[in-house]
């Protein structure tokens, strides 16, 4: 079992400015899993993701409402 923490620093700022969600993608750029956030109760962008087994790379997509997308990777 692989638990992946992923933390954007971001504000959560109401619908004003936020991260919409955290998309966890596999060594293929496949879809994996992901995280919606609620902006008017979570006041951190963070997630966990939990996968069953999994080896290898590991992309994260993490969207803002107002500045796009971001893409970091890990080694897992
Ligand atoms: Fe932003």
């Amino acid at each position: 079992m692989v638990t992946v923490k992923v933390v954007t620093a971001h504000e959560m700022k109401g619908y004003e400015h936020y991260i919409i969600k955290h998309v966890l993608l596999d060594s293929n750029q496949k879809f994996l899993d992901e995280h919606l956030f609620d902006p008017t109760k979570d006041s951190a962008a963070l997630s966990i993701f939990t996968l069953k087994d999994y080896s290898g790379t590991l992309y994260v997509l993490s969207l803002c409402n107002k500045h796009d997308i971001w893409l970091n990777l890990a080694e897992v």
